[in-house]
């Protein structure tokens, strides 16, 4: 762990450029609006290290599957996010010598994320070998307002000689992946060139076909006029611009303002592609780079207004929180059901850009409690609109009969994922599916999503279960044999706890529904009876035999449940006799050994009782969790936040705060050495989770918002706004108050530390 960033409470802040750091710094500083992201690659050449990374929400492409030894089921490609073409590139020159961090000196270097204002700023002095200082001071922005709109700022002042400053604005589709599997390009240039005062490129994905459209204008000031400019157009095949002549004086400021438009195929037909962007970037070139950030200002005021949590007393805790709420509200906005969030979002190419059951298990409370419901609801869909492919999935693994195994990494519905210990046996996936519908309306109360889309996917969902449990002689009980569990430092294991526990809750749940939606929506019953097949006897007798006979393997009748069958073979080490050398262990030992070991990679067992935790007493919660925590080594970024969610449970609320500060500053802070990679987006939901149940306390029970607090010593208060059933509740909590204020809509009772509170207009104080 390191803490190199400076803390405040609103700014993430690098003092001093550190070209060892520059790569984690490019993930931490990464912009996004939903539509695309932009990692922090500086604008002006870097010949250091450095992961370029532009990227477009729901481009992707197939990279064909690499794989030692090929087995029988493989998805035929791995799903990657291209980098795509670079849009902020503004190459500078004094002389001829050209502004380079890797060879030039540099002083005063500030790079700064603004998270309230969603920009990036940073300013250095560079000296080039010739002795000439060039103060540069940059800002980004990717438009939350307009987001197929993005801007830079870029002011240059000689600080010591007086010349011509050449400045040159491009666009580049020559662009690489860092992690293509044969060095293949993934884009080829369409159109590329320069009309008049834009330079403009359509890119397309080579194998899927997706395209990219782009045009860029700028304008030159010095000293805040208009700049007389030598201006000669650059046209290369896939990288174009303007090459710009300006003379300055010492301590004159040259800015150039760089507009860019970056549109997709998902939205446009390809051939408008050039002629949108041209029309798009001129708008809002005409606009002016204030108003287009002052716009964009505007929709990350109501952001935050809508999704802020304050902590008082802990300026790392302040910035750590806030930092997650930036991250995943720059990487998905709701607008669009096709679009879903990767684990790195759009801040690097790990992971593919994919979905995982991380969206379901970690992301869903922080959009169904920050924003109107639809927002949840569009994620979803998404699963509802893949159903289809789940169940083809399923049959390419021998299920049938309409079961549905959903893909533990996608783009579009079709598996893409190929190891096997994951792609075929990390099935708990599913039952994180069914947890979202039931989590979705317990929380909005809209049931009538079962009508139309959720009951279809709970069925084929229990199919799945019926089908891959096995009835054991020996144990008298249906077993789940050879499966990957959250805990992905086990492979092929019998008996997953935390698997068993979501296939049974499943099925139970299948059946609830489907009663439900018997009782009060027949005719959409007949409807789904009619397309699924459905033979509602004999396929739920069989389901409730199961929910009835499914083993559990226990430690002992303590009530510790066990991982899987025959953990307790393995030897009985805790974290705490790792030495630090050895950490993280998945970067110091083979595989095999930490295959054989005890140490648990993520929330496993934990993972299962923090999504039922109604059905145990709080000594069961505590048993299990001092069995658990000692042996998990948090390799996962979804780990310590479920971890703490249930420290906080058990009233350890200084080990929650460990457990919150390793969640919530996990990139900040770089605790897996990983940061330069990406940042960990999905479990930025758990960070936020482990705030509002962990130590806000809130669960949903019969459809009434509970809270019992708890703060760690150093925190004077937090507060936080929440959305529920219409209305947005503002909850502050301090030492020994809590007060749940009605901001907007009607008046509604809650649970304060056990006590019903109505909650109105007026300020509910309970002490
Ligand atoms: C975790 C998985 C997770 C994936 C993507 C892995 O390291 O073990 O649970 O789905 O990362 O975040």
């Amino acid at each position: 762990m390191k803490a190199y960033y400076k803390v405040d409470e609103w700014r993430v802040i690098e003092e001093g450029f550190d070209p060892l750091h520059h790569e984690a710094s490019e993930s931490i500083f990464s912009l996004g609006n939903g539509h695309m992201g932009q990692r922090a690659n500086f604008e002006e050449k870097y010949s250091g290290k450095s992961l370029q990374g532009t990227y477009i929400a729901g481009i992707y492409h197939p990279d064909k599957t690499r794989v030692g030894w090929w087995k029988n089921g493989y998805p035929e490609y791995f799903a990657k996010v291209p980098n795509a073409p670079n849009w902020t590139g503004i190459r500078i020159i004094a002389g001829k010598e050209e502004l380079d961090l890797h060879t030039c000196k540099t002083s005063e270097f500030i790079r700064e994320l603004d998270m309230q204002h969603g920009c990036l700023n940073r300013s250095f002095v560079a000296t080039f070998s010739s002795g000439k200082k060039m103060r540069v001071v940059a800002r980004r922005f990717l438009s939350m307002a307009e987001d197929d709109i993005g801007a830079v700022r870029y002011a240059v002042t000689p600080v010591n000689f007086d010349g011509t400053i050449e400045m040159i604005p491009f666009l580049d589709g020559n662009v690489i992946n860092r992690d293509t599997n044969y060095d293949e390009q993934f884009w080829d240039i369409i159109e590329s060139g320069v009309k008049e005062d834009t330079a403009y490129l359509r890119s397309r994905v080579r194998k899927s076909g997706f395209e990219a459209g782009y045009a860029m204008q700028y304008t030159v000031e010095v000293n805040g006029k208009p700049a007389k400019t030598v201006v000669e157009p650059l046209q290369q095949p896939g990288y174009n611009g303007f090459h710009l002549k300006i003379k300055a004086r010492a301590n004159e400021e040259v800015v150039l303002y760089k507009y860019a438009a970056i549109l997709s195929s998902l939205d446009h037909k390809p051939d408008l592609l050039v002629k949108n962007s041209i029309e798009r970037v001129t708008k809002a070139a005409r606009k002016k780079f204030d108003k287009l950030y002052d716009n964009h200002v505007a929709i990350w005021e109501k952001n935050w207004a809508q999704s802020d949590i304050i902590i008082k007393g802990d300026a790392a805790a302040q910035q750590g929180i806030r930092f997650n709420i930036f991250q995943l509200n720059q990487t998905y906005t709701g607008k669009d059901e096709r679009l879903n969030i990767g684990p790195k979002g759009f801040t690097g190419e790990k992971y593919g850009g994919s979905t995982y059951w991380d969206t379901e298990a970690f992301l869903i409370p922080f959009y169904l409690s920050t924003e109107p419901p639809e927002v949840a609801r569009n994620l979803l869909i998404y699963r509802f609109k893949h159903l289809q492919k789940a169940i083809e999935n399923a049959e390419k693994l021998g299920f049938n009969a309409g079961a549905a195994l959903y893909p533990m990494v996608t783009m579009n519905g079709e598996e893409c994922h190929n190891e096997w210990e994951i792609t075929f046996e990390e099935i708990h996936r599913n039952g994180a599916i069914a947890f979202a519908i039931y989590n979705y309306i317990r929380y909005t109360g809209d049931k009538d999503y079962l009508a139309e889309y959720g009951l279809e996917v709970l069925i084929a969902l229990a199919r799945f279960w019926r089908q891959r449990v096995n009835w054991s002689d020996v144990k008298g009980k249906y077993v789940i044999l050879g499966v990957t569990g959250p805990n992905e430092y086990e492979n092929n294991v019998n008996n997953n706890w935390y698997t068993n526990k979501m296939a049974a809750w499943t099925l139970r749940y299948t059946i609830e529904c489907l009663d439900y939606v018997m009782d009060e929506h027949p005719l959409q019953y007949q409807r789904i009876v009619k397309k699924t097949h459905l033979y509602y006897d004999s396929e739920t007798s069989s389901w409730k035999d199961i929910i009835k006979h499914m083993y559990f393997p226990m430690l002992d009748e303590r009530g510790i449940f066990l991982q899987q069958d025959g953990y307790m073979d393995k030897e009985q080490r805790m974290v705490a006799e790792l030495s630090p050398k050895e950490r993280p262990i998945n970067q110091h030992w083979s595989w095999d050994r930490i295959l054989r070991s005890v140490f648990i990679k993520q929330a496993d067992v934990l993972q299962g009782i923090f999504c039922f935790e109604d059905e145990y007493t709080t000594d069961t919660i505590r048993r299990n969790f001092d069995f658990y925590e000692p042996r998990t080594v948090h390799e996962s970024s979804l780990s310590p936040c479920i971890h703490s969610i249930l420290a906080n449970r058990i009233g350890e609320v200084e080990k929650a705060y460990d457990l919150y500060l390793r969640t919530s500053r996990l990139d900040l802070d770089d605790y897996n050495n990983e940061v330069a990679e990406g940042l960990h987006i999905t479990s930025m939901g758990g960070t936020w989770m482990s705030m509002v149940i962990g130590f806000g306390g809130m669960r949903i029970k019969e459809g009434m918002l509970t809270f019992t607090p708890n703060l760690p010593h150093k925190w004077k208060l937090i507060s936080f706004n929440i959305q529920f059933r219409g209305r947005i509740l503002n909850v502050t909590i301090s030492e020994n108050k809590t007060s749940v204020k009605l901001v907007k809509g009607e008046k509604l009772q809650v649970e304060i530390n056990g006590k019903l509170v109505n909650c109105t207009h007026e300020n509910n104080l309970l002490t």
